[in-house]
């Protein structure tokens, strides 16, 4: 079927959708052998048809693999991602959080920033800080409409919103060639505690509020590297360096990602292009489990998140983003929309290769795959419960002990869902088709060497 025909079938097909409680256990019993002109099967029989009709009603699609990205362009973008050069002391990289070794996170609740030493859940504090969030992976985030776990860069009516309103010119935004994908990376680098630092370097003496600046500044030091104004001009034909911004930098660096942490052959993609052995059993019952209870009301679209944003009752630890009394809460979606009813909202996490990288929410308070899908099940019990013992001991006493707001502004549809555990192990086992092979090793993106010279993040 036509892309369109099929999208707007969905379309229609998802205000039907049984809403079924996720107590509601599906029959998981495989029916007869196929026949075409049987008549069509009852609700609940698992045949492979029947789980991809579920999947469209859903408006669950195979993700589409990116469209040609010229090589110069990727690999301008690979050597900003790794190199240090981006941050104010220079020694911090986009992939010292993002490492491929971990699945491009940082396998930490909570990301250490600039003046941490060491790599992953090996990396300690020195005179660095705890970031607020969970580092998210960078897979697919072309096919995403809201960057950042509040949405912060985004698409509003088919035009760039980001925290920079108008800083980020007519001309820049001309640049940007992949959507959000490619304006993103003008944010970490404007982060003290992330990247930028304070009054020890040229980046960090900038006003917060100047990011014209800090961009020119980031400029200035690139240029002053003849290989990167090589590189700058082989990925932008005909153009000058000195003529160029940062955001050239942060498009090179979309371009990156969407080309190369685009992951769209995972077996689900497969079964619903119709191979129907690409699931097993265990797979294809999970499936229908996910397609009939709650889950895929929120999960759903090419990366199996609406792109929309809830409170699913997840614990707060960490420093937070500066908000409530103790100023220690994060309020996330509220930060950006300035609604109260948006407050402790986040963006539905997308589930491809989800399996790969733990831990889990919006900072990281849940430590397996397995513990977040069980904290659906009595989400206000389960989080009045909530035992932070299992955090990096540093985070333990970072808990915050407030329950009763989160839940104040849980989603309803997480009223009364019980989650047996054979549910949440088909859940589990559904999941388990969302990997791409391919993103299970990405040791092959990392470079040898950077065009700064400075040392390349590889634990
Ligand atoms: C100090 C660790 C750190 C560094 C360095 C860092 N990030 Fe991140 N990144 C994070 C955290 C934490 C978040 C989540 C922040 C939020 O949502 O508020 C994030 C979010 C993102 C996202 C959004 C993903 C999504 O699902 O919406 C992208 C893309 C991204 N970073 C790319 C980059 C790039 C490109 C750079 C370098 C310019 C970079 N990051 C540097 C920690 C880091
Ligand atoms: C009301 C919408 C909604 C429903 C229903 C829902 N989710 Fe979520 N899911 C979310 C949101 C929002 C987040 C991010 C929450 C956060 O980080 O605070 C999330 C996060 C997740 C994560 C963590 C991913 C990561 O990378 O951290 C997993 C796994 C997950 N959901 C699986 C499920 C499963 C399985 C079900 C069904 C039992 C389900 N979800 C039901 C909205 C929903």
């Amino acid at each position: 079927m036509r892309w369109t025909t099929w999208k707007s079938l969905a379309a229609v097909a998802i205000m039907v959708a049984p809403l079924m409680n996720c107590a509601d256990q599906p029959a998981t019993a495989v029916a007869p052998e196929a026949n075409r002109h049987a008549p069509p099967a009852p609700r609940n029989v698992l045949t492979p048809d029947s789980v991809r009709r579920l999947a469209s009603g859903r408006a669950i699609f195979p993700l589409e693999s990116p469209r040609y990205i010229r090589p110069s362009l990727v690999k301008l973008g690979q050597a900003l991602a790794f190199d240090k050069i981006l941050s104010g002391n220079r020694d911090i990289a986009c992939t010292t959080c993002h490492l491929p070794a971990f699945s491009t996170g940082d396998d930490r609740s909570l990301s250490i920033g600039q003046g941490g030493i060491g790599f992953g859940p090996h990396r300690t504090i020195q005179s660095g800080v705890f970031i607020a969030r969970n580092a998210p992976p960078l897979f697919d985030i072309g096919a995403m409409k809201h960057l950042f776990l509040d949405g912060r860069v985004q698409v509003v009516h088919g035009r760039i919103n980001t925290p920079a309103g108008r800083d980020l010119t007519p001309q820049m935004r001309r640049v940007l060639e992949f959507g959000p994908a490619s304006a993103i990376a003008m944010f970490p680098v404007e982060n003290r505690d992330e990247m930028r630092g304070y009054s020890q370097n040229d980046l960090g003496r900038v006003a917060d509020d100047d990011n014209t600046r800090i961009w020119s500044t980031l400029m200035k030091r690139i240029g002053d590297v003849p290989e990167y104004r090589r590189m700058f001009e082989q990925a932008y034909p005909g153009q000058r360096f000195e003529r160029m911004t940062f955001a050239h930098a942060a498009n090179a660096i979309g371009a990156f990602m969407v080309d190369k942490l685009t992951f769209s052959n995972t077996p689900w993609d497969r079964f619903l292009e119709g191979h129907d052995n690409a699931l097993t059993p265990a797979q294809l019952a999970g499936a229908q489990t996910f397609l009939t209870i709650k889950c895929s009301i929120c999960h759903n679209g090419a990366t199996l998140s609406d792109d929309k944003f809830h409170d699913v009752a997840v614990a707060q630890i960490g420093p937070g983003k500066g908000n409530g009394a103790s100023l220690r809460d994060d309020f996330g979606r509220e930060n950006i929309s300035n609604n109260e009813s948006d407050r402790y909202l986040f963006r539905t996490s997308p589930l491809r290769n989800v399996e790969l990288t733990a831990p889990y929410g919006h900072d990281g308070a849940y430590s397996t795959l397995q513990s977040f899908v069980e904290h659906y099940s009595d989400s206000d019990l389960k989080l009045l419960a909530f035992d932070p013992s299992t955090l990096d001991p540093s985070l333990q006493g970072t808990f915050m002990p407030n329950a009763a707001d989160i839940l104040a502004q849980r989603d309803t549809l997480l009223k009364g869902v019980v989650l047996s555990d054979s549910i949440v192990t088909n859940l589990m086992n559904y999941m388990s088709a969302l990997t791409d092979d391919r993103a299970r090793d990405l040791n092959s993106l990392v470079p040898n060497r950077v065009p700064s010279g400075l040392p390349v993040d590889h634990p």
